[in-house]
């Protein structure tokens, strides 16, 4: 099998480059795609650059040039839901675009005519994050991922998305990659560990705990690779 292994940034995949150690490098489109291999698989790694833009070309590149069947992604988010800390783990069950809006025409917050506001994760690999989770008595919760091209570090804007898409947390590119990942027709995973709450310290603590959060989503995902069949 091939597996989309993708981050946002360079230190989300930083830990999975040093994982897998021995890789090839090939450049396309104003980006470097890393190929490796695990057991009998193929790994295509790759981070898009931040934003919803970036992330959509990665994922696609991904499928259509690389031919991943499976596409999991690791990375950082804010906080939304009061449980999540700094470090924990949130797998996404379902992703929206907090910033899409063209209510002006009578339509909901993040939805476009012949869209969905939820993109749906695959059970499937929710399922294996669960059992791992459990095994290793890991804290993984689920819930849903808010994204935007914006990074949020205010508390009403950060309760306003709570409020209109029940979110537990929010980032940049997870609802981009989920969008073509499903419209390809490709199973996939979204994982984040948190850096920041969105308020008003979150810069501050997205710089601070950004390399250690990365690190454990990450981690995380690599243990997940073993039960993927
Ligand atoms: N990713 C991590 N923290 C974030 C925040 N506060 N806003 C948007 N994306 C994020």
């Amino acid at each position: 099998m091939i597996i989309g292994l993708m981050g946002a940034m360079q230190e989300e995949i930083e830990p999975l480059l040093k994982f897998f150690k021995e890789y090839e490098t090939v450049d396309y489109a104003d980006n470097k795609y890393y190929i490796a291999k695990y057991k009998d698989n193929d790994i295509v790694i790759a981070y898009s650059k931040i934003g919803k833009v970036y992330a959509s070309l990665t994922a696609t590149i991904m499928i259509e040039k690389f031919k991943i069947e499976k596409l999991l992604f690791s990375g950082v988010a804010g906080a939304i839901n009061n449980d999540l800390h700094i470090g924990d783990l949130i797998v996404a069950t379902a992703l929206c675009q907090h910033d899409l809006d063209i209510t002006a025409f009578g339509h909901p917050y993040g939805y476009v005519p012949e869209g969905k506001i939820y993109y749906k994760a695959d059970e499937t690999l929710i399922k294996i994050a669960i059992d791992i989770a459990k095994e290793k008595g890991i804290k993984l919760k689920e819930g849903i991922i808010a994204t935007g091209d914006q990074f949020v570090a205010n508390k009403e804007k950060k309760e306003w998305i709570r409020k209109k898409f029940k979110a537990d947390a929010l980032e940049m590119e997870g609802a981009s990659v989920a969008v073509v990942a499903y419209s390809l027709r490709v199973p996939f995973f979204i994982l984040r560990a948190i850096s920041d709450a969105a308020d008003m310290d979150a810069g501050f603590d997205f710089d601070e705990f950004l390399k250690s959060s990365a690190k454990n989503s990450a981690d995380f995902l690599i243990s997940m690779l073993d039960k993927i069949k």
